[in-house]
């Protein structure tokens, strides 16, 4: 389980987050919503200790996330896909799912490729040269190289046209519900995202407004004046 405990996160003399507290349970789907700059991206990244000025706590299955190293963090478990494309451009396809699972059982590269049949039927292509959408497969396929027991993911459907965006959010749901993976899902796709997970949280200027069940979020009226 993954647990923030009145977190505040700081840049120099800014505040981003304050008093976030909340937690995700094994295998639960949650989406995180907010304007630009509401701080997403900041809440992912202190879950992944990549936040140098935090205080209040982070835990990991009750163990404090290490401040300053994602990696033994995500050793433990916890996987990322930052914003943007993030694959190893001049690779083909095989050669990124090899690099992301460097430590890892090769053989699970197959279970990615029933996942994403669309890698397997490409994995000889130079990413670089992939559409957007399959770029954006091959991340969350990186990701999970690393067998994570829960998955963070900023905004892996910016940019992809709906029709992508509905396979990216297949692809999600079948490895939750395959593997029992936790996702965390910043989304700006707010309706889509609500269809497919359980609970949302809404962050407003560095706070949260809102944390309960996806459908009573998709039932407030007043719900897209917050985005
Ligand atoms: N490295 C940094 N140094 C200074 N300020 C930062 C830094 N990173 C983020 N911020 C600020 O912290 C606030 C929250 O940023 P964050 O990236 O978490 O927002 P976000 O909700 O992910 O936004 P977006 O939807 O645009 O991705 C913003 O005001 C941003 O300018
Ligand atoms: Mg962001």
């Amino acid at each position: 389980m993954l647990e923030y405990r009145n977190v505040e996160a700081r840049y120099g003399g800014f505040t981003a987050l304050r008093d976030i507290t909340f937690s995700v349970a094994p295998g639960e789907r949650v989406a995180i919503f907010g304007h630009n700059g509401a701080g997403k991206t900041t809440l992912l990244r202190c879950g992944m200790g990549d936040v140098d000025e935090v205080s209040g706590s982070v835990t990991y299955n009750g163990e404090a996330i290490i401040t300053g190293s994602v990696y033994r963090n995500a050793r433990r478990g916890i996987g990322f896909v930052p914003q943007g494309h993030n694959v190893f451009r001049d690779l083909n396809v095989a050669q990124n799912l090899k690099m992301a699972g460097l430590l890892h059982d090769h053989a699970y590269i197959e279970e990615i490729y029933r996942l994403f049949p669309v890698l397997l039927e490409r994995r000889a292509q130079i990413a670089g040269s992939l559409s957007g959408g399959q770029q954006q497969m091959l991340a969350v396929a990186m990701a999970l190289m690393t067998r994570p027991t829960i998955l963070m993911l900023d905004e892996p459907t910016t940019g992809l046209a709906p029709i992508i965006v509905q396979d990216m959010f297949r692809s999600l749901m079948e490895i939750n519900r395959t593997t029992g993976t936790a996702l965390v899902l910043v989304e700006q796709n707010v309706a889509a995202a609500l269809r497919i997970v359980e609970r949302a949280i809404v962050l407003k200027t560095g706070g949260i407004i809102f944390d309960g069940p996806s459908a009573e979020l998709a039932r407030q009226e007043d719900m897209w004046r917050w985005f």
